[in-house]
């Protein structure tokens, strides 16, 4: 459920048109619905209320700070996978008792950095870095409390790109080498056991591979208390999917019925990493119309937003509703949406039914809010989008506009090219 609804033949943003908010802060942009992002966070505290919980939202879906200032006030928490992360979430005022940090490529700086910070857990995926986190924390006299993230085994049938859990995946420790992995944890001096966490991947939209993989890493839980290895937080990823199409991927209230009385008489606290379910329909990319072009057999929409705006449909050939801003009566078209980028593979829409738009018009490309902006670039030396945040009939920018001279503030010009 989100808050961009057509009233009539416009599009709104909660309370705002959306055309209105094209026209005064230009396009692309990135349009927020505040609503929204508060009523999918309370969708997973709700649904967990009765039960001892964290929600760590993974920044990675979107790290705008507005966003995230808005959800530390809901109560959030973050999961991380970096030190640019981990510096967003705090200073967006996520308490670091409620940071996890998971990630297979941590550095030694980062571990630092979040040693120094205090986060809640590191979700370890390998012995090399368990070995790693140890001697970092024997450097600075500290214990650095961890869970492992196994690896379930578990085909969350989603797309094989952001699949993670299953054996051949680089991502986590197997199931079956779990039990050594802890013993050597459990063996190292500056590491505290705290946890266990599993992720099989995103954009799922069945309950079963959710609830299948709780009950794998429960047995284990179970086992290793057998060792006297005792999990206090059980962390069971991210992953619900949203509606870009017609998908109908269970509630988070689905899936809560169906793991807490999994968990009922367990003294754990549940951890859980949302990220595309909390942000993605919760926003929007505006766009407007350059040019129609007939090609051989086929028309092309050629838009402001490109592949650097929105990367989603040319990496994984992912589906985004587009719709005109404001509605007329209009024939169909079936066309290509594609943006300015001198890339074949730079499209928002491929063989797409639409509305026969004219130059000028704005596009509403909908379920951007998650993975859009955060994975965007200034390929082509195009700018960043700005970004904007609507609360009921108020709206804000949240992002300028990036500048040509953001483009190159970052050079250094040595003296033997001057
Ligand atoms: N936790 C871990 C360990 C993850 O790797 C991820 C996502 C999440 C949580 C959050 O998953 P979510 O609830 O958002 O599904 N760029 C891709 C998605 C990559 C997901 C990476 N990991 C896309 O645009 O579809």
């Amino acid at each position: 459920m989100h808050f961009f609804q057509y009233r009539g033949r416009e599009l709104y943003a909660e309370d705002v048109p959306v055309r209105q908010l094209a026209e005064k802060y230009g396009t692309p942009l990135y349009v927020y619905s505040h609503e929204t992002l508060v009523r999918h966070f309370k969708a997973y505290d709700d649904a967990y209320a009765t039960f001892p919980h964290i929600i760590c939202y993974a920044l990675k879906a979107n790290t705008n700070g507005a966003i995230l200032n808005l959800l530390a006030r809901e109560g959030a928490g973050a999961d991380i996978v970096s030190g640019g992360e981990l510096f967003r979430a705090l200073k967006a005022g996520i308490p670091p008792e409620k940071i996890v940090y998971a990630g297979v490529g941590k550095t030694e700086d980062e571990i630092r950095y979040a040693l120094r910070s205090g986060v809640l857990m590191f979700n370890v995926e390998s012995s090399d870095e368990l070995r790693e986190i140890d001697r970092v924390a024997h450097t600075m006299k500290v214990k650095a409390p961890i869970a492992l993230r196994i690896n379930p085994d578990i085909d969350p049938r989603t797309h094989p790109y952001i699949s993670t859990g299953m054996r051949e995946h680089k991502f986590g420790i197997a199931i079956s080498d779990a039990l050594e992995h802890y013993r050597l944890a459990a063996r190292l001096r500056n590491i505290e056991i705290v946890g266990v966490q599993k992720h099989i991947g995103s954009q799922i939209t069945r309950t079963a591979p959710f609830v299948d993989a709780v009950k794998r890493i429960l047995v284990l839980v179970d086992a290793l208390k057998r060792h006297r290895i005792l999990i206090r937080y059980l962390d069971i990823g991210g992953g619900l999917g949203i509606t870009y199409q017609s998908e109908t991927p269970p509630l988070p209230s689905d899936i809560a019925k169906r793991l807490l009385p999994l968990l009922r008489n367990r003294d754990i606290t549940l951890v859980m990493e949302p990220g595309r379910s909390i942000v993605g329909n919760a926003g929007i990319l505006v766009t407007r119309t350059l040019y129609l072009k007939q090609g051989e057999g086929k028309t092309f929409v050629i838009v402001d937003a490109g592949m650097n705006d929105l990367m989603r449909p040319s990496l994984y050939d992912a589906f985004h509703q587009i719709t005109p801003v404001v509605k007329k009566n209009r024939t169909k078209i079936r066309a290509d949406v594609v943006g300015p980028i001198c890339e074949t593979g730079d499209f928002l829409a491929k063989g797409r039914i639409i509305d026969r738009v004219n130059r000028g018009e704005y596009l509403a490309v909908m379920s951007a809010g998650g993975y859009g902006m955060s994975m965007s670039s200034t390929y082509n030396s195009r700018p960043k989008a700005a970004e904007v945040l609507v609360k009921g009939k108020t709206h804000a920018l949240i992002s300028k506009r990036g500048s040509y001279a953001d483009l190159v503030q970052n050079e250094v010009m040595p003296r033997y090219v001057r």
